[in-house]
């Protein structure tokens, strides 16, 4: 990682307080404010989804070679179905061209991808793209990509019901890890960090279930200027955290005593 880094850079400065025993071991992001960025500069709405896809880069690299071993981005809701259908299908294009260009750097960086969400309403042709991606990066070891596409939090709740009855779970057997291993992110470790960009205050049906302890950190920033010292600077924060888990806060250390 220190290498890819300008020297006297403000990542760098960031870099140095990163304590790498205690990373997230999971990060989710809602890239939000593509349309506001585009607005501002005058520009039709996509051309804020095409700057964005500069930041889903530097997101995936910098989690990647830092040593995040999940990374979920939140890419297409289910509610963003009901948006004009000329940016539906420009959404669609982008993704397709994003996985065209960056197969093989998944591939080299030993990346996962992994897409979680209501794959039947993709089309055939999205979804078949996506597949291949997921079948050529299915050996890799390195971190896993969870890309949210039509995803909506309690749908997948409510299918992690329907494969609990579809599998002929009893009602004395269901228990969280019961529940747990029939969501999208079976086998993966829950979000520690939840990311927002663009200053919004919620969390728009995204993990319900995952993010249940997770620490959240919001940016003012856009997701077209979304880079890696912003989610260095998002670990920093989170590692200056005291993680409870409803539990009583850690006592002060008594003068003398250390
Ligand atoms: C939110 O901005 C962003 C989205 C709904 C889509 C995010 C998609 C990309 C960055 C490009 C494709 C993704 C990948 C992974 C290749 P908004 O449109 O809601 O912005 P606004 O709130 O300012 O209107």
């Amino acid at each position: 990682m220190l290498a890819a880094v300008p020297a006297g850079s403000a990542e760098e400065a960031l870099l140095g307080r990163v304590d790498f025993a205690r990373l997230p071991r999971h990060i989710a992001i809602i890239m939000d404010g593509n349309g506001r960025w585009a607005g501002s500069r005058h520009l039709p709405r996509v051309e804020g989804h095409r700057a964005g896809i500069e930041s889903v880069r530097a997101a995936v690299e910098t989690s990647a070679r830092l040593g995040v071993q999940v990374l979920t981005l939140y890419a297409f809701s289910v509610e963003n179905w009901k948006r004009p259908d000329t940016e539906v299908s420009a959404l669609m294009g982008l993704l397709k061209r994003y996985l065209r260009l960056e197969l093989n750097s998944l591939l080299r960086n030993d990346i996962r991808f992994h897409v979680i969400g209501e794959r039947d309403r993709l089309s055939r042709e999205v979804c078949r793209e996506l597949e291949q991606a997921e079948v050529r990066t299915a050996g890799n070891t390195g971190m896993i990509f969870n890309i949210a596409l039509s995803y909506g939090g309690r749908a997948e709740i409510v299918e992690a019901a329907r494969r609990l009855i579809r599998d002929g779970v009893t009602a004395d057997a269901v228990d969280e890890s019961a529940f747990a291993s029939r969501l999208y992110t079976a086998g993966q470790p829950d979000p520690d960090l939840l990311i927002r960009t663009s200053g919004e205050m919620r969390v728009s049906n995204f993990l319900l279930w995952q993010i249940a302890y997770a620490e959240i950190w919001v940016t003012d920033a856009l997701w077209p200027d979304f880079r890696a010292r912003h989610l260095l600077e998002a670990i920093v924060d989170y590692q200056r955290r005291d993680r409870r888990y409803g539990a009583i806060a850690s006592p002060p250390v008594e003068v003398g005593k250390a």
